[in-house]
């Protein structure tokens, strides 16, 4: 990492960045797990998570939205989210960060923090009493960058990648103060 400190940018994204979407989100994934699954099960989801017509299908959803951040105008970043999603426990509407990744390149460059800044912003400003994510709970560097945002640990929960099954942490933030 350099000592240089860019300038980030956020952009709420439409369906002409469906492209940029898609190699973005496939990339980010790759780097982020490609240590720790077979290639033929990563590819198998990546294929299906991220190809063209399956973003362009989650763009027009109307509980889903994407941001992606540029770093010095280069595009280093992403956010899903969707809205008004239901965890049980939880009252207040709650918004979903369902993916936040940033490219190996930009990682520990602040455009992390910078799309969770965006995210509480947007979920404050429409009146969301929660955020709510799930991260592998071997995920430590996510899991302490979730943690320096005041997430805590709600519960657990499953996920299958292929022919691994992982446990994942259930973190929220409470937004209402
Ligand atoms: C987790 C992730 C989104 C964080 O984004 P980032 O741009 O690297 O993080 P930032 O530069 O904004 O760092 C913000 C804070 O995160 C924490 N953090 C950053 N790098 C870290 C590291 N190597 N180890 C532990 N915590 C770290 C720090 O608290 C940091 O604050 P500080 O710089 O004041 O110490 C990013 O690393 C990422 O995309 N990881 C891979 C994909 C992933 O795991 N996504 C989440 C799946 S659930």
């Amino acid at each position: 990492m350099s000592s240089h400190s860019g300038h980030v940018k956020l952009i709420t994204c439409a369906e002409k960045h469906v492209a940029l979407l898609s190699e973005l989100g496939a990339k980010t994934f790759e780097e982020a797990f490609s240590p720790y699954h077979p290639a033929s099960d990563l590819e198998k989801y990546i294929s299906e998570t991220y190809q063209l017509d399956q973003i362009r299908y989650n763009l027009r959803k109307p509980d889903v939205q994407y941001a992606v951040a540029y770093y010095d105008y280069e595009d280093a970043g992403y956010v899903k989210l969707i809205k008004d999603v239901e965890v049980e426990g939880l009252t207040g509407r709650i918004l979903e960060i369902e993916k936040i990744y940033v490219r190996q390149a930009f990682k520990g460059r602040k455009v992390g923090a910078a799309l969770m800044q965006y995210v509480i912003h947007e979920a404050v400003r429409n009146g969301y009493s929660w955020l709510y994510l799930g991260v592998w709970q071997e995920n430590t560097r996510a899991i302490s960058f979730y943690e320096q945002f005041g997430f805590k640990k709600h519960s657990t929960r499953k996920f299958q990648l292929g022919k691994t099954v992982c446990d994942d942490f259930l973190m929220v933030k409470d937004l209402r103060n």
